[in-house]
């Protein structure tokens, strides 16, 4: 199963300043609600749309991949998430047809919270889900400034922690999927943000990603019981 981990996605300036921005947003009730799409032949007009440029280098999610669906989670640490496949939502309803991400991508921001699972089962809208059962799955534990990419059509979710994290802290994340096609019904951000989401400066297109560093993951095999 394709999985990428990365430690140290960004350097420690921008992660800082990412980290700042998203624990005031998280207590703001005027929030950032929804998805967003960012083209790659913009500018980059927001942080967001600036670090997502800057992880393109690192997740090279191909020539075919025109543009990044993106949004921010900011949940008690006990959040969790039911197995399901991202998709075009609206491509879906209208159509029934399943078009998924090219790959999904999560930045973890804070270290609370349960793992992200990711499983080896895609979906065929005819046969269902392809194992049937999942034969082996990934757990990505949060951990502040770490980057994982995995397939778009690979079914995930999020296990809830079992304590509150000590602190109290939100379990905290920036997640893109990388697309081949914009999905129906998603735009840019165009909305004027609150004065705190400020701009990285402008150098950032001349920043390499020499301080990531890929890690190691290893599926873990689920055992599957029989009756004799
Ligand atoms: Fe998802």
């Amino acid at each position: 199963m394709k999985v990428r981990l990365y430690e140290n996605v960004f350097p420690s300036q921008w992660f800082s300043h990412l980290n700042k921005c998203l624990r005031k947003y998280s207590k703001q009730t005027d929030r950032i609600d929804g998805a967003f799409w960012y083209s790659f032949k913009g500018s980059p007009t927001n942080l967001f749309e600036q670090l997502i440029r800057y992880l393109r280098k690192i997740a090279r999610p191909g020539s075919e991949c025109i543009g990044a669906e993106w949004w921010v989670h900011s949940y008690a640490s006990d959040w969790k998430k039911n197995f399901h496949f991202d998709r075009d939502e609206y491509a879906y309803l209208n159509t029934s047809k399943w078009i998924h991400p090219k790959f999904g991508s999560i930045v973890y921001v804070s270290d609370s919270g349960g793992p992200t699972v990711i499983l080896d089962q895609r979906v065929d809208p005819k046969k269902g889900l392809i194992p049937e059962q999942a034969k082996k799955g990934t757990l990505i534990y949060p951990k502040k400034n770490q980057f994982a990419i995995f397939a778009g059509n690979l079914r995930h979710g999020v296990y809830p922690a079992e304590f509150q994290s000590k602190n109290g802290s939100n379990r905290i994340t920036f997640l893109i999927n990388w697309w081949h096609r914009k999905p129906i019904n998603l735009f840019p951000l165009t909305k004027a943000l609150p004065a705190f989401i400020a701009p990285l400066p402008k150098a950032i297109d001349s920043m390499s990603a020499k301080d990531s560093k890929l890690l190691r993951v290893k599926p873990i095999f689920f055992k599957t019981m029989t009756h004799s």
